[in-house]
């Protein structure tokens, strides 16, 4: 039975007065919620304050990626909105990793490693590399060489991503789907079922469509609080 919820419910979503409707029947059983592109970008400012009166921890998921200098000025355009953590690629490179660091003491900055939509002959195209864990592990490396707070990775990579962080990182897992089938209908390729995610030593759980698209969200959540699906 977990004392704390761990799951972070991504916000995909186009239709604000769902989302606060879902909130106020879901929101003290969850860990906080994921602002991405979607919520970012159709509600702004005013969707993103209303989460904050919520008092919702917030991770936002905005997935930075360009030469230090610019994600640097980025992040600090973005330190008004005072988000817990904040996401830039990993890929970036560390010194571009250093610089979204410099930006904060209080939001952590989350590395994003390989899209857990991405499969092993995707990464052999663009990377040379044929198994995500390899590419993975040198990505873990390189977000402990640059001091940041944590990574998102597939729930496949936690085993190998916390033998070589050794608890310096916090871990973020998408890629979650309820049903054992290993197989996701959907974008998300390298997927796994949250109870074998905590298990594992997931800290957080990110979870969209499955909340999302749920007849009872409630219900889910707290089969996924008591470590039950
Ligand atoms: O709906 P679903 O559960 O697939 O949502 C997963 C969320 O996690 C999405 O909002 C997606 O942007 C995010 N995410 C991801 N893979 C990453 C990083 C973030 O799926 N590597």
């Amino acid at each position: 039975m977990l004392t704390k919820s761990k799951i972070i419910v991504a916000l995909d979503s186009n239709d604000l007065s769902k989302i606060k409707k879902l909130l106020n029947k879901i929101s003290k059983k969850i860990y906080g919620v994921k602002v991405g592109y979607e919520f970012f970008y159709n509600f702004n400012k005013k969707g993103y304050d209303f989460l904050k009166k919520k008092n919702l921890k917030i991770f936002l998921d905005l997935k930075l990626h360009d030469i230090p200098n610019t994600v640097n000025k980025g992040l600090k355009a973005l330190n008004y909105l005072k988000p817990d953590m904040i996401t830039v690629h990993i890929s970036g490179g560390e010194k571009m990793l250093k610089e979204a660091k410099k930006v904060s003491k209080k939001t952590k900055i989350i590395g994003v490693s390989v899209l857990t939509s991405l499969e092993n002959n995707d990464l052999k195209k663009f990377y040379n590399i044929d198994n995500s864990k390899k590419l993975v592990s040198k990505m873990t490396k390189v977000a402990l060489k640059s001091k940041i707070d944590g990574i998102v990775c597939s729930p496949k990579e936690i085993k190998i991503v916390k033998k070589i962080s050794k608890k310096k990182l916090k871990i973020i897992t998408p890629g979650i789907r309820l049903k054992n089938n290993n197989i996701s209908k959907d974008d998300q390729k390298r997927i796994m079922q949250p109870k074998e995610a905590i298990k594992l030593g997931a800290n957080y759980l990110v979870i969209g469509r499955p909340i999302l698209n749920a007849k009872d969200p409630m219900k889910i959540i707290n089969l996924i609080n008591e470590e039950k699906i």
